[in-house]
């Protein structure tokens, strides 16, 4: 199946305008034209009638986007990034879903809500302390999932060691992609974390 999604509404990454002190690792995001991919995302949005998402790490909104368009029972996501950078993608969400999505200019350090959410993205800072305290308040907001990026750098593995979510029982054909930033392509697998509060 093909498949695309249109995200020329959206800021164009810069390494300029994105500010590198924010999380180290902030400059990357999901292959948003991937067919792979987006197919997993709407059977994963779809077979488990996902209707909440909190994501940690907006960027530039093509995540957030992947959602909005593939996950056909979501009503709203809420997505934090303490970047200036991500703003812009905030106002463009928003003028795009109106009501489905929120965003907040906020670390995961500060954040303070704790809404229970179906699904929690964890997409921030993959560095050690931020993976294991990024997992521990998704857990307070008992979702049923959590997925999670990278979680094949040392730092996150070590995170989801920790906090026992071994739970990860998709297909692994698509917990593998590739991606190119800055000239350099990269791999990276995704994580689906399953029946977590009922571990
Ligand atoms: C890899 S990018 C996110 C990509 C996005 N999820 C996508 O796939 O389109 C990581 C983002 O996390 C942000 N970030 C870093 N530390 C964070 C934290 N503690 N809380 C929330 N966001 C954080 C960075 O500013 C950066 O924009």
């Amino acid at each position: 199946m093909w498949t695309q999604i249109d995200v020329s509404f959206l800021p164009v990454p810069d390494p300029n305008q994105h500010d590198p002190e924010v999380g180290k690792q902030g400059w990357g995001y999901l292959p948003y034209n991937d067919p792979d991919l987006l197919e997993w995302f709407e059977s994963v949005g779809y077979q488990n009638k996902i209707k909440t998402v909190f994501e940690i790490g907006t960027f530039a909104g093509y995540s957030a986007t992947m959602f909005l368009e593939m996950f056909p029972f979501l009503e709203k996501i809420t997505t934090i990034d303490p970047n200036l950078f991500s703003v812009k993608a905030g106002v463009a969400l928003k003028e795009k879903y109106g009501d489905r999505v929120e965003f907040v200019n906020s670390s995961s350090g500060t954040y303070k809500d704790r809404d229970q959410v179906d699904l929690v993205y964890i997409d921030g800072n993959h560095q050690d302390p931020r993976p294991q305290k990024d997992i521990q308040m998704a857990l307070q907001m008992k979702p049923r999932f959590i997925m999670m990026d990278n979680i094949e750098l040392p730092d996150v593995r070590r995170a989801v060691k920790m906090n026992n979510l071994f739970n990860l029982e998709h297909d692994p054909k698509y917990f593998y992609y590739t991606n190119e930033h800055r000239g350099r392509r990269q791999p990276g697998i995704i994580g689906l974390f399953k029946n977590v509060i009922n571990r």
